[in-house]
């Protein structure tokens, strides 16, 4: 098997990996997918355990890395936020050394990106991001992986991204530049993407030969584009603005008529939850439903490359 070196090392950050490292990782995530598919028994995390900790809700994310896990042999042991509040009973570096002498990978859903880093630092063993309020590594390398493995490629294809610059769209950034994707992202005045993850995006953007676009024109966002992905309007966390955003988004709606600007072939993608009247019509979600229920299946295997690859030798 492909497996990718990278061995002790978190994953918390795309910008930490280079083009080769998730271009490799998206490979393997090919190769784990047939093996699933073909019920081969995989037993390379057999004695291994990740604890996973949530302080926002999650299906997917819990239901992918926990049967992932199973899958690949190890064992994955659950903690939620009415058990522990990272930084609260006690300090986040006491709470990193301690878990960390349970387990081999930990993996964390939180708020501030900047707990999760802080936990790594004082972690024995690899943690992984499973979405702070920047960003959301895993659910971009199965974003990537889908379009990969529906089109074939992924260099020289356009990403367009409408609606909150929020977490999503800065792995996207992120993500899709070092693979050489164009990304092209449509948000309403003052909700653009984090600053300096646009400034990253830019820089390796000019190093690939393709381009970051950022506009407030959505149509102009939309146009050319191969893959339309959108999410959520109000994240995790942002519940309270809801009515206002609605009002704040509205006209950003991924709508049949706005689909209609993109190239032949084009789909659209959705990290779920969906909001269907909100950020994407219900007949757009409905004609592009195969491939996002398959992009919700690819967290599984591409977060099976992932852990498998990171864990301590
Ligand atoms: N896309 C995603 O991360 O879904 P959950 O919030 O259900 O984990
Ligand atoms: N932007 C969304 C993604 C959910 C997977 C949120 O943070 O709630």
């Amino acid at each position: 098997m492909k497996k990718v070196n990278l061995s002790g090392r978190d994953f918390i950050n795309l910008e930490d990996f280079t083009s080769e490292e998730l271009s490799a990782l998206i490979d393997y995530t090919f190769e784990l997918k047939s093996k699933v598919k073909n019920k081969e028994e995989i037993d390379i995390m057999k004695n291994r355990t990740m604890v996973m900790y949530f302080s926002k809700p999650s299906l997917r994310t819990r239901l992918s890395f926990e049967i992932g896990m199973k899958k690949l042999g190890g064992d994955a042991f659950v903690l939620k936020q009415d058990e522990i509040i990272l930084g609260h009973r006690e300090s986040i570096e006491d709470s990193a050394n301690v878990i960390s002498r349970y387990c081999d990978l930990i993996m964390i859903r939180t708020f501030a990106h900047s707990d999760v880093e802080d936990f790594a630092k004082y972690s024995k063993v690899p943690v992984i991001n499973a979405l702070t309020d920047l960003s959301h590594p895993c659910q971009v390398m199965a974003d990537l992986f889908t379009i990969k493995e529906h089109f074939g490629k992924l260099k020289g294809l356009t990403l367009s991204y409408i609606g909150d610059g929020n977490n999503v769209c800065n792995s996207l950034l992120t993500g899709c530049t070092s693979l050489g994707l164009n990304i092209k992202v449509g948000v309403p005045k003052g909700y653009e993407p984090d600053a300096k993850t646009i400034e990253i995006a830019k820089n390796t953007a000019k190093d690939k030969g393709c381009i970051v676009e950022i506009t407030n024109d959505v149509k102009e966002a939309v146009s050319g584009s191969d893959i339309v992905y959108t999410d959520v309007w109000a994240s995790m966390g942002q519940e309270s603005e809801k009515k206002e955003r609605l009002n704040i988004f509205k006209g950003f709606t991924l709508t049949k008529e706005l689909f209609s600007l993109t190239n032949k072939g084009a789909i659209a993608l959705h990290c779920l939850p969906a909001h269907k009247g909100e950020e994407i019509s219900e007949e757009v979600f409905n004609m592009n439903a195969e491939y996002i229920y398959t992009e919700a299946e690819n967290r599984m295997h591409a977060q099976m490359a992932i852990m498998s690859s990171i864990i301590k030798e």
